[in-house]
């Protein structure tokens, strides 16, 4: 694992992620078929609760702030900066 590359963990499966993949670009690469629509940070499709750990998230209004605020992210714009569960 480089500098670049976190831990990915979801529902309880541990993945690796490298900084510029979307937690939802990981997900499918490895087989796990998250919910979406239009992948890129619209619709708020994907919107999961963030459990631990920290992203960037660059969506085009498919999140309120307060959703930010209670720690939910979209999965399909949204890049690791440390390790991740969902
Ligand atoms: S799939 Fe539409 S906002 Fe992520």
């Amino acid at each position: 694992m480089t500098k670049d590359t976190f831990q990915l963990i979801i529902a309880g499966k541990l993945l690796s992620i490298s900084h510029d993949e979307t937690i939802l670009q990981c997900a499918y690469r490895h087989e796990i078929l998250l919910k979406y629509h239009c992948a890129s940070g619209h619709c708020g499709k994907c919107k999961i609760k963030l459990i631990s750990g920290n992203v960037i998230l660059r969506h085009s209004g498919g999140i309120s702030k307060e959703d930010i605020d209670l720690g939910y992210i979209l999965t399909c714009c949204s890049t690791p900066i440390s390790h991740v569960e969902i």
